[in-house]
């Protein structure tokens, strides 16, 4: 079954399938598919339905810049908003008509002499676009822990990306495993309704207070009526949040402020001194993704809830035994343990020009030139792409940013007539080392923790290692001398 289809196809749509689709229409580009696997819009937002899920970093901030939203009801809006406004927004730019869903990209094969990509659905459908846009996350293939027996649990477990709402834990006793940006906020909320609780920590994060307020409705009004007012308070978080980056990226020592309102939030929630050691990461802050809560110090120091340090040394039918030999009862295990990063971008079955395959260039590690395009892949555009995922601010910054890049080129082909654009080896690999020169110094790499930005080989090939200006300086128009264009 192939049809020729639009010239372009996006995939995914989340922030970024959602981004590019709204931009191309308004640049004169009508000609395009997203093509999304599941059957509703929104991504990430889509699927982590876990309770207390909300974004953490200001709404103003994670939202796009072209939709500015006064209505936000809290400084940090919790996930059924976040998705309503994405459903709003796709409805007001009239994108939705784009969209197909349950549709799966299974591969993408350049074709040299049609100077087409191959595109291959799940449902064996074919598309032939002149360009690809991927917009398929990071986030989005849980990852599960390689726990010995854990197949052999009988009781309820789920993910937090897949959360079973049919299972009550009221009364219950629950296991959670992991102690990231998503466990933290689900914790208090088991916590309430679990008869035990047990959280296993392998690493503690460092926690500062979330200065989450109600946005009372006359604020939102003076937002929606003044002119500027949503703009510029969006600017005060931006730059706020962008001075965070000073210690991430210069020198790890600029971030002992950080660390002091940390260590203040910790001793001041929880005063029991063994709980308290427990809990106290001995890492540089910042080496990890800094989390903002204020319930979970709170949660841990419930009677029913008991923080487990000892490691899991075997899952049982009905319990799990921790590393010291002792047994823990459990009818529930939640699985809090993050996503697998690297794999949603080297699951990617592509092959480019001549028959190369995505794997075989990215063989000593992902990277992409400025994050969005890759020698070898004609027409062939990421977003958040390799090393465009932040520590400090919203990536929907980001997002913007490589859409407009990935607009540039577009014009390039319009304006030389070309048929195809990818960029210089050379350029990309100056890129490429330049950028890895800097996040060598930086603090996920010298702060002594091990984390999901690092790919087996300890190089960072997540995040973005200075300002986000400067991405935005250096990459939101493609510089011609950095691409092949080709008749
Ligand atoms: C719980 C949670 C909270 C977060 N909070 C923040 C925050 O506060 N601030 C922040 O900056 N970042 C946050 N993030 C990171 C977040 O992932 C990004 O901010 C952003 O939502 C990513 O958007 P995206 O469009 O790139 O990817 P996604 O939202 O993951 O969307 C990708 C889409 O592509 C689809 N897709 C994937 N593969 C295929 C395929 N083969 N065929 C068809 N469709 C496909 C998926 O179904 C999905 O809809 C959070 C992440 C999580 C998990
Ligand atoms: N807006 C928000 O507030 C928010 C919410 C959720 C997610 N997010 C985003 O999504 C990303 C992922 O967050 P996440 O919390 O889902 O995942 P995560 O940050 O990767 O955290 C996973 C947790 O599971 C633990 N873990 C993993 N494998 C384990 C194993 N085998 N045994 C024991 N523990 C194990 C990790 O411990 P170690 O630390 O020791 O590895 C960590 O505590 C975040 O970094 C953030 O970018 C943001």
């Amino acid at each position: 079954m192939s049809e020729r289809g639009p010239a372009i196809v996006i995939i995914g749509s989340g922030f970024a399938g959602l981004g590019m689709a709204i931009r191309l229409k308004q640049s004169g580009f009508h000609d395009f598919v997203v093509l999304e696997k599941s059957e509703a819009l929104g991504g990430t937002w889509h699927d982590n339905i876990y309770p207390g899920c909300a974004c953490d970093v200001p709404s103003h901030m994670y939202s796009f810049s072209f939709e500015l939203n006064p209505g936000w009801t809290r400084m940090f809006a919790p996930q059924p908003e976040i998705r309503a406004y994405m459903e709003r927004t796709a409805d007001k730019y009239r994108v939705r008509d784009h969209i197909r869903f349950g549709a799966k990209v299974d591969s993408m094969e350049y074709d040299d002499g049609a100077r087409r990509w191959n595109v291959t659905l799940a449902d064996g459908g074919v598309l032939t676009p002149k360009a690809i846009v991927s917009g398929i996350g990071a986030l989005h293939v849980p990852s599960f822990p390689d726990l010995p027996g854990i197949e052999r649990f009988k009781g309820t477990a789920f993910h937090s990306a897949e959360w079973d709402h049919s299972y009550d834990p009221a009364g219950k006793r629950v296991a959670v495993i992991g102690t990231g940006a998503s466990a933290i906020q689900f914790v208090p909320r088991v916590a309430e309704q679990a008869s035990d609780l047990v959280v296993f920590q392998r690493t503690p994060p460092w926690i500062q207070p979330k200065p989450d307020v109600a946005i009372p409705a006359p604020v939102r009004k003076v937002f929606e009526k003044v002119p500027g007012a949503a703009r510029a308070f969006r600017g005060g978080v931006y730059w706020a949040l962008e001075a965070r980056a000073v210690g991430f990226t210069i020198d790890p020592r600029l971030s002992t402020p950080q660390e002091k309102i940390a260590r203040r939030h910790l001793e001041k929630q929880i005063a029991d001194p063994v709980l308290r050691a427990k809990v106290t990461p001995g890492y540089t802050i910042g080496c990890k993704r800094i989390l903002l809560s204020n319930d979970y110090y709170p949660a841990l120091t419930r009677p029913n809830v008991h923080v487990e340090t000892s490691g899991v040394a075997e899952v049982r039918e009905h319990s799990i035994v921790t590393g010291d030999g002792r047994e823990h009862e459990v009818d529930c295990i939640i699985y809090g343990t993050g996503f697998k990063v690297t794999d949603a971008l080297t699951d990617l079955r592509v092959t480019g020009r001549d028959g190369t395959k995505l794997q075989e260039i990215w063989a000593d590690g992902i990277e992409a030139h400025r994050g969005t395009t890759i020698p070898g892949m004609p027409n062939f555009f990421m977003l958040l792409g390799p090393n465009t995922g932040l520590g400090h601010n919203s990536v929907v910054f980001m997002i913007e940013v490589q859409i407009q890049h990935v607009l540039s080129c577009l014009r390039l082909l319009r304006e030389h007539g070309a048929d195809a654009i990818e960029p210089k080896p050379r350029a990309a690999r100056r890129f490429n080392d330049r950028m890895q020169r800097r996040l060598r110094r930086a603090v996920w790499n010298e702060g002594g923790c091990s984390s999901w930005y690092l790919d087996d080989k300890g190089v960072n090939r997540t995040l973005w290692p200075g300002h986000t200006f400067e991405f935005w300086a250096t990459t939101r128009k493609a510089d011609p001398d950095e691409y092949l264009l080709t008749r």
